[in-house]
């Protein structure tokens, strides 16, 4: 499988300064075959960033994007508008949930949608820190994971990734705490083990599941190494570039 580095630039860049840091990066990367380097810019910079883009070197994804392909949805981009711009759509993004209310049925449609659209799906799932304390981290990810999957057939697993993003570790977050390699390890088991009792273990052994949470290029090579973790998806240190190199860098040592 290949190493997925991942970097969700959020509400970041206008068009031009991403346009300049796609160029720079380009400019840098030589064809890596075993990794896969993905880059989130906002919907606004998707279209010129498709046509600057050389997808043998990386590859775009969506933020978001809305279930439905066409309608009376003011203000909502589809993925049959995002069809042939991304090859991925980060879906179900923790600051979706908790920022803007979205719940488990709007994004197993979204999951759906993308797929439908010849995209694939990037499903964040993660607990918040209370979850956490309180002990409640499986039943968190077990739900989020059944939800946002219910609308996938076993045909369509393969077409899925999956990222583990603890939302009490994102850099965002109040008071962010690192993850630990072993506390990743016990949800991302969790996760391969759902999906094995959903989908039978050959599927689930497929499905590339992702780390995201303070991410930089001095603990990647640490999380990279977490048993069933198959690439990174990185939110602050993906807006510096020469820390996104560094990353993908690391990335390339710890899988040669
Ligand atoms: P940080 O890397 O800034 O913690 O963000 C993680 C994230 O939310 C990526 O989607």
């Amino acid at each position: 499988m290949k190493t997925y580095i991942v970097g969700n630039w959020k509400l970041n860049f206008t068009v031009g300064e991403a346009s300049i840091y796609l160029h720079k990066l380009l400019k840098t990367l030589p064809n890596y075959r075993d990794l896969e380097i993905v880059v989130a810019p906002s919907t606004l910079a998707l279209q010129p960033l498709s046509l600057q883009v050389d997808r043998h070197k990386i590859k775009l994804a969506a933020q978001n994007g809305f279930y439905r392909d066409t309608g009376a949805y003011t203000g909502e981009t589809s993925f049959a508008q995002l069809r042939g711009l991304v090859n991925y759509a980060i879906i179900g993004h923790s600051e979706r949930r908790y920022v803007l209310h979205e719940n488990d049925k709007e994004i197993a449609k979204k999951v759906a949608a993308a797929i439908r659209n010849h995209i694939t799906p990037i499903l964040c799932i993660g607990e918040i820190e209370s979850e956490r304390a309180f002990g409640e981290t499986k039943d968190v990810i077990r739900d989020q994971l059944i939800g946002g999957l219910s609308e996938v057939s076993d045909d369509e697993l393969a077409k899925v990734i999956i990222a583990y993003e603890p939302v009490w570790a994102i850099s965002s977050a109040k008071s962010a705490k690192l993850a630990s390699p072993d506390e990743i390890a016990e949800v991302v088991d969790l996760i391969r083990k759902t999906l094995s009792e959903t989908y039978g273990a050959k599927a689930a052994e497929g499905v590339p599941v992702l780390f995201g949470g303070s991410v930089n290029p001095s603990n990647a090579g640490a999380y990279l190494t977490v048993p069933g973790v198959n690439g990174l998806l990185i939110g602050a240190s993906s807006l510096i570039l020469s820390e996104f190199v560094d990353i993908i860098e690391v990335a390339k040592r710890v899988r040669a």
